[in-house]
């Protein structure tokens, strides 16, 4: 069988335009600009208005990312949206986006995977790209999580924002694109940022609405704490897998849960600054959607470029946590 490398053909991204800074926080809960910034790296984040949806943001990062791909959505093959606030229970977001998009032939689902819901993607639709099985795959991470956050518990209100990326993801020349990928769960740490409500096993009432049972619950600390570990333990596993060194790294792009987390990785790996990417301060926790933001963001501004070798990771509620390797 002929392999051929799967890669990014084209990326996009998209957000509401409502934006919820440190001082609007400031008068609903007790909390300061000083303690977000220290604590957190976070400025600001968009919020989606009253009537918004996710899977509005997702069709205009996908469209873009379509657009820059040269290709027509009819000719992809299959839509993988990455995201655990959802436009509804059923159908899947993705099948919402399919419709929207007009992709006619596409196969699609949803990954509930938080965080690292954009790299279990690329994880999944790489091996499908390369055995032939399909040739173009397009990969979403969208939420708005700020309706899922309790504005009244100042631990985790500061941290979310809303928004939208994606990639299409085709075959490339050999020696590009994807290198290596590994992805992971624990799901014994199920308790330690969960939303208990709303499913078959808390239910859905006036009641459970009532208490916030739907609301994102967490241990910031001991979240904290296992997501450098693990970040650090697979970004090094797909660097070995890839023949790769982290002095060989060009870009490093974390999902942005929060600068410390962010920091502490990086100097786990031993990647330099300059060569970390980080817009938690305007967008703050994004969840899925934050790694094809942050992508899209440094194609547009021009960060990456033609061989530089890109070394994502994530971690995020499940838990789940996964790593990719490119050469761009
Ligand atoms: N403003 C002011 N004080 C606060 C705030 C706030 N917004 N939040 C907490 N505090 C207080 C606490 O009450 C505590 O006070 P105490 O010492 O009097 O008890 C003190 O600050 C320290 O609290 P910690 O929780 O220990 O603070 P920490 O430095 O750990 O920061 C944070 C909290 C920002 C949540 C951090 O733990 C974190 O970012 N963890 C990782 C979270 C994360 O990345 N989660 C997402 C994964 S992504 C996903 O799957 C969706």
């Amino acid at each position: 069988m002929t392999l051929v490398n799967a890669g990014i053909l084209g990326t996009g991204h998209s957000y509401p335009a409502g934006i919820l800074t440190n001082a609007d926080l400031e008068t609903m809960v007790e909390t300061s600009d000083e303690w977000i910034i220290s604590r957190t790296g976070i400025k600001q984040r968009r919020k989606a208005a009253p009537g918004e949806y996710t899977s509005q943001f997702a069709v205009r990062a996908s469209q873009e990312a379509i657009e820059r791909a040269g290709i027509d959505p009819s000719e992809i093959d299959l839509i993988l949206c990455a995201t655990v606030t959802p436009d509804q229970i059923l159908p899947s977001t993705a099948c919402l986006i399919q419709a929207q998009l007009g992709a006619s032939k596409a196969a699609a689902m949803d990954i509930v995977a938080a965080c690292s819901g954009f790299l279990y993607g690329l994880t999944l639709a790489n091996p499908m790209i390369r055995t032939g099985q399909i040739k173009y795959a397009l990969v979403i991470g969208a939420e708005l999580l700020t309706r899922y956050v309790d504005y009244t518990d100042r631990s985790t209100c500061i941290l979310f924002g809303d928004g939208a990326g994606a990639a299409l993801v085709g075959p490339v020349e050999e020696d590009r694109g994807i290198l290596a990928a590994r992805i992971r769960s624990d799901g014994r740490y199920e308790e330690q940022l969960f939303a208990p409500g709303g499913g078959t096993k808390g239910g859905f009432t006036a009641e459970t609405i009532a208490r916030g049972d739907h609301f994102f619950k967490m241990k910031g600390n001991e979240v904290f704490k296992v997501a450098v570990r693990s970040m650090s333990e697979i970004a090094r596993g797909v660097l070995a897998e890839a023949g790769l060194k982290t002095e060989d790294v060009d870009l490093f792009i974390p999902h942005q849960a929060n600068q410390r987390i962010t920091d502490a990785v990086a100097n786990a790996l031993n990647v330099d600054e300059a060569r970390v990417f980080s817009n938690i301060a305007k967008h703050g926790n994004t969840s899925s959607a934050s790694i094809p933001i942050g992508l899209d963001e440094c194609v547009e501004s021009g960060r990456i470029k033609k061989d530089d070798i890109v070394l994502m990771a994530s971690f995020g509620g499940g838990f789940t946590w996964g790593s990719v390797v490119m050469r761009w």
